[in-house]
């Protein structure tokens, strides 16, 4: 049976070793991550065929109501990043590392290490690819912790490169974005996220790795692709990123949902009613 079967059938977690090979094996085809940040989600994701989960940062945006998910930090990674691991306990889970955990050496490594043994995760994101943050993702990797890279839209740098766009969009970016996923090839991660990269330069970059790409807002020809579960389900008022069609509309149907039960208490003309649907709650 192949890696891929495998996997499909549920009989095995992916593991880093699988993505290793999975560019240049006969089980190649595009991976699927999902985020997620609550254990009765996980417990769902755990169900299906997904490849991996990322309790990403946007946890910040989608969960916190924070404007930035610069205002996340690590003990509140670490609360749901064990929710989803108790949901999930038979998928590959990643957690991001917040904005500022990784910002010297010895203190993101220390921030690492706690994160990824508190969690029980299979493995850790980091944004970027500037001198410092290579060297933790070295001495990580050297440490037998696997980490995704993450270049393009770095959303905790969201100040610093001056508001959130769209990358390679021109000579200078494009020659970075291949020199930075090269580099943190050569640290040692076992994939790299590729955010809002313009699309042929994402595919550029996909050749030019042997880790596997993964997508959003990047185009097609990359190896996998990611997505916030909110976006993709409509969980929220707000319209999704551009790059994201929702699947669904959770948001409607919830307040339907719940617009339909409030009716139930305003109906002077039959207390009845109203008492018996207190009944059913409570019964
Ligand atoms: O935090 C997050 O959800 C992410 C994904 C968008 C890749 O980093």
């Amino acid at each position: 049976m192949s890696v891929y079967n495998e996997i499909k059938a549920g009989a095995k977690k992916l593991t880093t070793r699988d993505l290793r090979s999975w560019k240049k094996g006969p089980t190649r085809r595009s991976l699927s991550a999902l985020t997620c940040y609550d254990f009765q989600t996980a417990q769902l994701l755990n169900e299906t065929e997904l490849d991996m989960i990322l309790v990403g940062d946007s946890l910040g945006n989608v969960i916190l109501g924070y404007d930035h998910t610069i205002s996340v930090e690590l003990h509140e990674m670490e609360i749901f990043g064990k929710a989803v691991r108790r949901g999930a306990p038979g998928k590959f889970l990643i957690m991001d590392m917040p904005f500022g955990t990784y910002a010297t050496f010895t203190q993101g490594v220390e921030n690492c290490l706690h994160l990824f043994q508190k969690t029980g995760a299979e493995g850790l994101k980091l944004e970027g690819a500037f001198p410092h943050v290579l060297e933790i993702i070295s001495r990580l990797t050297n440490s037998g912790v696997p980490v995704m890279g993450h270049i393009g839209l770095i959303p905790q740098s969201v100040h610093g490169l001056g508001g959130l766009y769209q990358h390679g969009k021109d000579e200078v970016s494009r020659e970075r974005l291949v020199r930075e996923a090269k580099s943190l090839e050569q640290a040692g991660v076992f994939s790299i996220v590729l955010e809002c990269i313009e699309k042929t330069v994402a595919a550029e970059i996909t050749q030019s790795v042997t880790v596997p790409t993964i997508g959003i807002g990047a185009g097609v020809d990359v190896d996998g692709q990611i997505l916030v579960i909110n976006d993709l389900l409509k969980m929220g008022p707000n319209r999704p990123p551009k790059f994201c069609h929702p699947i669904a509309d959770f948001y409607s149907l919830k307040k339907e949902a719940i617009t339909r039960y409030l009716e139930t208490f305003n109906l002077p003309s039959n207390p009845t009613k109203k008492y018996e649907l207190g009944n059913h709650i409570h019964s």
